[in-house]
């Protein structure tokens, strides 16, 4: 119970397979050895069965006696077992094999890496198609954002927006009539009162938050872009973490990109232009009613 326990000599694979080519190699050899032997006796025995006992002593080829013929026969089929052990089984025997099959692996190896390098290069591009291809799947046709964003991304301070630019407004009142509207309880109470024609769809975690006749209430952005599913063109229109929520889902922004920056505590997630395309641009200088040059840009999603 307590004894050592006895060691296994270990022999692995590779030891292994050297000791039954060694053995092997052997084998061949003595049996060529005795081969030669053989071949020895059996020649001096093919003369002497001519020469002293008489055995086929008349018949002759070419003037040659028979067992000179019977002897080059012998030694020819001799020959092509040396040429067997030493040539063909040394230079294209169970080795050569696995040579040539290394060789082979190392040359498949090589190409697969060199594929490989290659497709790395290209990777990002492949990465970025399947990123895109799967955001595609999971936008929700027509779902549009709509925003008004300072250069440094700023929508707004202290539940309120930021700047006034009645032009803005204006785009953003036609743009949205007669259609849902997705937004945020804290985007909503920053509402003096609901805005005409659209439907209000006000997203919050608590369960009963009060609002007025005709405002619809959900607990989740998914169910807030069910309760839109009849709308060809449902707008989300904020905050900030509304806005975050519903990028990867929108199919479009109408991003309002007002030339200045803004101190602010809520933001519009950047715009990545390799998921973007800007398909639109209106440049609106400053002037009496608006205090900053600002930009329509359309976006949609690639
Ligand atoms: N510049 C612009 O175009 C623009 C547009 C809109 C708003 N804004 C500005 O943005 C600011 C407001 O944005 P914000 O980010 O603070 O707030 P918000 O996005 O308007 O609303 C946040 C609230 O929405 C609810 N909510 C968010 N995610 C939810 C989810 N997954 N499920 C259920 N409820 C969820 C929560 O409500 P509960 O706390 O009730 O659970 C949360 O407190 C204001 O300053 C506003 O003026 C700017």
């Amino acid at each position: 119970m307590f004894g050592k326990k006895k060691q296994q000599p270990q022999i692995d694979k590779e030891q292994l397979e050297l000791i039954e080519n060694a053995q092997r190699r052997i084998k061949q050899k003595k049996r060529l050895y005795i081969h030669f032997v053989v071949f020895l006796l059996g020649a001096v025995f093919l003369i002497l069965a001519n020469t002293v006992l008489g055995i086929g002593d008349n018949i002759q080829f070419f003037g040659i006696d028979w067992f000179v013929f019977a002897i080059f026969g012998w030694l020819f089929f001799f020959v092509y077992h040396v040429f067997n052990v030493f040539i063909t089984n040394k230079f294209m025997g169970k080795d050569w094999q696995k040579q040539q099959l290394a060789k082979l692996v190392a040359n498949q190896k090589e190409r697969i890496e060199k594929l490989q390098q290659k497709v790395e290069k290209e990777n990002p591009i492949a990465t970025q198609t399947e990123v895109i291809s799967e955001q595609k799947t999971n936008v929700v046709k027509g779902l549009t954002l709509i925003v008004a964003a300072g250069e440094n991304d700023a929508i707004g301070k202290d539940n309120k927006l930021i700047w006034h630019l009645s032009d803005d407004l204006k785009r953003f009142k036609s743009l949205t009539n007669g259609h849902h509207i997705i937004m945020g309880r804290k985007t909503f109470e920053s509402f003096p009162k609901p805005l005409p024609n659209r439907t209000h769809i006000v997203i919050s975690r608590q369960a009963n938050y009060k609002v007025p006749d005709g405002v619809i209430v959900v607990n989740s952005l998914e169910d807030a872009i069910d309760a839109a599913r009849s709308d060809v063109q449902a707008f989300v229109i904020g905050g900030g973490e509304i806005y975050k929520q519903a990028m990867p889902l929108a199919a479009k922004i109408e991003l309002t990109r007002v030339h200045q920056s803004f101190d602010a505590d809520t933001f519009f997630p950047q715009v990545d232009t390799s998921v973007w395309k800007e398909t639109s641009n209106t440049f609106h200088d400053k002037d009496e009613h608006h205090d900053y040059a600002f930009s329509f840009l359309t976006y949609e999603k690639k």
